[in-house]
């Protein structure tokens, strides 16, 4: 496995690669749920490349840039183990100049849901994936369904872009109680993390009530929002694949997202129905 921290010493290894390159962008403190990306990749192309970067533009002001967790040598063990061809570590002075072209996310799938309560952070996730895309030249790219709204915008963007490269959309891993894996898990308290389960728990109930029949939008987020009771909610939203709101449930055409605070720290979930 090789390490990268220069974006042209990048360019010049995807230029030679004439496999197919997969390509897992991720911000690090890898855990099982980005692991399942990587194996895909590994499985699927002839090589993989995997990005560690935490990248301060897609931060709000205030927001957990400085704190977000660093594990850099716990996850090249773990990309070595898994397959991983080279491991992209860029450093950010060499990814950003002062004044430079930006990328804006559509105004209002890019400022619904997480974009309105973080305004701005797509901004900064379209900027540094369009940019990592151009780099890797990968075949594939993998992205998990934990964060739809960004894989919806990434899509959105590689086809508006005309961009030729293949997104892959990836399930959510979750714990054996049903927790979303977030390296975000990390700030959680025991007793915080109890309460983070309720996220999970209303998509769950969310879902049965699906199955018993019911289509009620309005129904099924305030049958979540008992549940979602012990922790702050920021919303629970039920949309379409393509980031419409609904008041109908649509099967197999439906995401059920929910964000909450436990504690200081802010998760989201989802349900794909
Ligand atoms: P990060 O939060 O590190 O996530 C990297 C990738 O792993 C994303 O595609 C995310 O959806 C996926 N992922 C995270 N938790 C997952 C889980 N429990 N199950 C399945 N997939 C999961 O998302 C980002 O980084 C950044 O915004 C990035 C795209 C790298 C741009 O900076």
């Amino acid at each position: 496995m090789i390490q990268i921290s220069n974006p042209h010493e990048l360019q010049r290894y995807t230029n030679h690669t004439k496999e197919s390159i997969g390509f897992v962008p991720t911000m690090g403190a890898l855990h099982d749920g980005h692991i399942s990306l990587i194996k895909r990749s590994v499985k699927e192309n002839a090589k993989t490349v995997v990005s560690i970067f935490v990248n301060p533009t897609q931060f709000l002001e205030g927001e957990d840039l400085d704190s977000y967790p660093r594990k850099l040598e716990a996850d090249l063990k773990i990309c070595e183990l898994a397959g991983v061809d080279c491991v992209f570590l860029p450093n950010k002075e060499e990814i950003y100049k002062k004044d430079e072209p930006l990328v804006k996310a559509p105004k209002i799938k890019g400022y619904i849901l997480e974009g309105l309560k973080r305004p701005g952070h797509f901004d900064g996730v379209l900027q540094i994936v369009l940019k990592l895309l151009n780099l890797t030249k990968a075949t594939r790219a993998y992205f998990g369904k934990k964060d739809a709204q960004q894989l919806f915008l990434i899509q959105d963007m590689v086809k508006r872009f005309f961009l030729n490269i293949d997104i892959v959309a990836c399930d959510i891993v979750r714990d054996s109680n049903g927790l979303a894996l977030s390296s975000r898990n990390l700030y959680l308290s025991e007793e915080e993390k109890k309460k983070a389960l309720c996220l999970s728990k209303s998509l769950k109930r969310a879902t049965r009530l699906i199955i018993e029949g019911e289509r009620d939008c309005m129904i099924l987020k305030s049958r979540m929002l008992e549940i979602l009771s012990p922790l702050s909610v920021e919303y629970v939203e039920i949309v379409d694949r393509k980031f419409n709101l609904i008041d109908k449930i649509q099967i197999d055409n439906t995401i059920i997202l929910v964000a909450a605070f436990a504690g200081k720290t802010r998760l989201i979930d989802n349900m794909w129905v």
